[in-house]
C-alpha cells in the first residue's frame, strides 16, 4: 500500500505517531511522510506545496491528523489543506461511523449498542467557499456566505446512502431544513426521493436538522443511515461522537465511490490545541480511521481486527478524555497488545 501521511498540527503527530506501528503490523506500507499544514505555513507561506494534489494521486490512501494552530488563522490550514483536499480530489462522501464501545460509557442513560453512520455531502453545500464582505468596519458591514446545492452532488451522494442503507438495516434518515431554508434543501428533500424510488428495499424518512439534534440523543437506536449536506454532516457528527465515548474516539473517511482518487482518512476531531503536547491525546478516533481505509482498500479482516483490538483495550487502559490516566503511548501499546 502506497500511503500518504499527512500528521500536521497538534494532536494530529501524536495520533498519527501511535497509529502507524499499528498499521505496519497489518499491511505491508510503502510510506511517504508529509510535513504540510500551520508549522510549515509560518516556516515557507504555503501550508502545502502547490503540487500536493498530484502528490497525493501517486498514493492509494492519505492518513490525516488534524490541522489547525491557535496563532495561524483558521482558513489558512482549514481551506490550504482540508477542504482543498476534500474538494480538489471530490472525495463527495465523508462516512461518520457511530458506534458504542462496551464498557465505555457515553452520556447517555441507556446508551449501550448505537451503531448508525452519518454519510455527509462532502463538496459543496455550506463549505462552497463563495461570498464576500464589504463595507469594513462600519456599521453597514455586510457579510454574505453562498451555500452552494447541486442535483449532481445529492444525487450521487444520496446513491451512496442508499447502497449503504441496503446492506445495513435499511432505513435512510434524510436530515435537512426544507422549511426555513426555501432553495437549498427543498431540492434535497426532491431528489432524495428520486433516488429512494430506484432503492424500494430501503426505507426513507425526512427529518429536520434541529429535530434530528434531539432524536439522536433520545433514541440514536432508531437510528440506520443518516444522510447530511457538509455543515449539518459535521455538526451531527460531533454530536454523535458522545455516544461513542468521545470526540477522541470518533473515526472518518473521506471517500470518492467509483473510484479515481485516494481517500482520506481522519478522526472527526481536530488539532486539540489545549491538550496538544501532553501525550495524553485518545488516539483510537485515527486508529479506527486506519481501520476504516484498509476496510476501504478491501481488507475487511484487519480492519476488523484492529477495531476488535480498540474494543478490548479501551476495556482495561484508558486516556484522561475516557476518565482513565493513561497515556497516548501507553493505549496505542494496549491496542498493539490486543492485536
Ligand atoms: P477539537 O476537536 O480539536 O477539540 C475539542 C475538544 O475535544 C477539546 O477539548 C479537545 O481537547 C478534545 N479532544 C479532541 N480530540 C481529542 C482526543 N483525540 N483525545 C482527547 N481529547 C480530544 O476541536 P476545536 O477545539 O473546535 O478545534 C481546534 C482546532 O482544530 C481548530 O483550529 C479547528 O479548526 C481545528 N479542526 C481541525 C479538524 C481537521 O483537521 N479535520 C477538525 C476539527 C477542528
Ligand atoms: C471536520 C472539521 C472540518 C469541517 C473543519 C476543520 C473545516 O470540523 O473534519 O469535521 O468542518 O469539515
Ligand atoms: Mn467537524
Amino acid at each position: 500500500m502506497k500511503l500518504a501521511v499527512l500528521p500536521g498540527d497538534g494532536i494530529g503527530p501524536e495520533v498519527v505517531g501511535a497509529t502507524m506501528p499499528l498499521l505496519e503490523r497489518l499491511a505491508p506500507l510503502e510510506v511517504t511522510e508529509l510535513d504540510w499544514g500551520s508549522d510549515r505555513w509560518l516556516r515557507t507561506g504555503a501550508a502545502m506545496p502547490a503540487d500536493a494534489v498530484e502528490t497525493v494521486r501517486e498514493h492509494d490512501a492519505v492518513l490525516f491528523g488534524a490541522v489547525g494552530r491557535p496563532d495561524v488563522p483558521q482558513d489558512v490550514p482549514v481551506w490550504g489543506i482540508i477542504l482543498k483536499l476534500r474538494q480538489a480530489l471530490d472525495l463527495y462522501v465523508n462516512l461518520r461511523p457511530v458506534t458504542s464501545w462496551a464498557g465505555i460509557e457515553g452520556p447517555l442513560r441507556d446508551g449501550a449498542n448505537v451503531d448508525f453512520v452519518v454519510v455527509r455531502e462532502n463538496t459543496e453545500g455550506e463549505y462552497a467557499g463563495i461570498g464576500g464582505r464589504s463595507h469594513a468596519g462600519t456599521a453597514d458591514e455586510v457579510a454574505i456566505e453562498v451555500a452552494v446545492h447541486t442535483r449532481r452532488a445529492i444525487e450521487r451522494v444520496a446513491r451512496f446512502a442508499f447502497e449503504l442503507a441496503s446492506r445495513r438495516r435499511g432505513l435512510v434518515s434524510l436530515v435537512t431544513k426544507s422549511n426555513a431554508s426555501r432553495f437549498g434543501y427543498p431540492l434535497w428533500d426532491e431528489v432524495v426521493r428520486e433516488v429512494a424510488d430506484a432503492h424500494p428495499d430501503v426505507r426513507v424518512e425526512q427529518v429536520f436538522v434541529d429535530a434530528m439534534a434531539a432524536r439522536m440523543i433520545e433514541r440514536p437506536r432508531s437510528l440506520d443511515v443518516l444522510l447530511c449536506s457538509n455543515l449539518f454532516g459535521d455538526i451531527l457528527s460531533d454530536l454523535g461522537a458522545p455516544l461513542q465515548g468521545g470526540l477522541g474516539m470518533a473515526p472518518s473517511a473521506n471517500i470518492r465511490p467509483g473510484g479515481g482518487a485516494p481517500g482520506l482518512f481522519e478522526p472527526v476531531h481536530g488539532s486539540a490545541p489545549d491538550i496538544a503536547g501532553k501525550g495524553i491525546a485518545n488516539p483510537c478516533g485515527c486508529i479506527l480511521s486506519a481501520a476504516l481505509m484498509l476496510r476501504e482498500l478491501g481488507d475487511a479482516d484487519a480492519a476488523a481486527q484492529l477495531e476488535q483490538a480498540v474494543g478490548r483495550a479501551v476495556r482495561h487502559t484508558r486516556t484522561p478524555d475516557l476518565g482513565g490516566e493513561a497515556t497516548t503511548a501507553q493505549l496505542a501499546a494496549a491496542v498493539a497488545g490486543e492485536l
